[in-house]
């Protein structure tokens, strides 16, 4: 039986802007998964793959799921990749524990388990470049136009400086980082909120433009301050690309909330994640204060608290 974790994901700078080709910040968070299990089928015809889901509601055969639906295209792009169409047949079974609609990368992370669990149980598995790759095929899928962060910082399961179309570059913080995570419980749309954003742009091109190369300044800075562990500079930039994502109009009065209430509870920084208009906040926390700002926002109305680490 093979198994295999993945971890979601959270963009700490420069969403939004990543899709306009400006660089972005993610990390892994290693505490919610999704998980791929395969085991073989005695019973069924050679080449057959049944395939289980319980969080989407699948249970069936995989010829039987429609074209073009992202598990069956993730299997597909995988057997394509490895040319492999003969083979005994297998059960997949599919669960994850990171929040849906939530800007954590959970679509990202089930493709790359899926991917890396089919490739390893065909004896032949796939480089994570090609993991990557493969799940990015499957993003579109999901969200249209996407950047290609939430694949690669999945597979990599490691800090990474992403622009789109290159190589991510992994690094390695200079100080252990503490994260507070802190859902609005309003649905993050991730196509639909890219989407309104290409609406706004196309209407003031230069405006648009404008606040996405000040987001990527702030980006190349934060790295310069996760680097040398400087955890207050970083405070203050996340903050900063705060008020740039609200001019992006991808803020909510929830999400401005839940902002607000982790600076008044002692957090270095904070600012939503992701594509926004809902979704999650992540806050940097000085270790001895995650408790107390992870109430705070509780009670601010936090329908879930992600604490995420990253140490040095
Ligand atoms: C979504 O997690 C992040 C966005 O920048 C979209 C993308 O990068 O594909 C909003």
């Amino acid at each position: 039986m093979i198994s295999v974790n993945v971890p979601g994901k959270i963009i700490l700078f420069g969403e939004h802007a990543v899709v306009y080709g400006r660089p972005a910040i993610a990390i892994p968070v290693h505490n919610i998964q999704a998980k791929v299990t395969i085991s073989p089928i005695k019973s069924a015809d050679e080449g057959s793959i049944y395939l289980d889901a319980p969080n989407v509601n699948i249970s069936a055969w995989l010829h039987d799921l429609t074209e073009g639906q992202p598990l069956r295209e993730a299997i597909q792009l995988t057997l394509n990749a490895l040319n492999i169409h003969e083979f005994p047949a297998f059960q997949i079974k599919i669960s994850s524990t990171i929040p849906v609609a939530s800007g954590m990368g959970s679509s990202a992370a089930v493709s790359v388990a899926l991917i890396r669990a089919v490739s390893i149980h065909l004896g032949n598995p796939l480089s994570i470049e090609q993991q990557s790759a493969y799940a990015f095929e499957v993003e579109k899928l999901h969200h249209g136009t996407p950047s290609g962060i939430d694949n690669n910082v999945v597979a990599h399961e490691k800090p990474i400086f992403y622009t789109r179309g290159e190589q991510p570059q992994i690094f390695i913080p200079g100080e252990r980082m503490v994260f507070v995570i802190a859902d609005t419980g309003i649905a993050s749309q991730t196509a639909q909120a890219v989407e309104g954003v290409r609406e706004r742009w196309v209407s003031d091109e230069d405006y648009y433009e404008a606040i996405f190369d000040q987001i990527s300044e702030l980006t190349v800075l934060a790295k310069r301050a996760i680097n040398t562990g400087d955890n207050s500079t970083l405070g203050s930039l996340m903050n900063q690309n705060q008020v740039l994502l609200k001019a992006l109009g991808v803020s909510s009065p929830e999400i401005e909330k839940l902002v607000q209430c982790a600076q008044s509870a002692g957090a270095d920084g904070s600012k939503l994640s992701g594509a926004g208009q809902g979704g999650n906040i992540i806050a940097l926390v000085p270790p001895s204060n995650e408790t107390e700002v992870s109430n705070e926002l509780k009670k601010a109305g936090a329908t879930r608290i992600i604490v995420a680490e990253v140490s040095a």
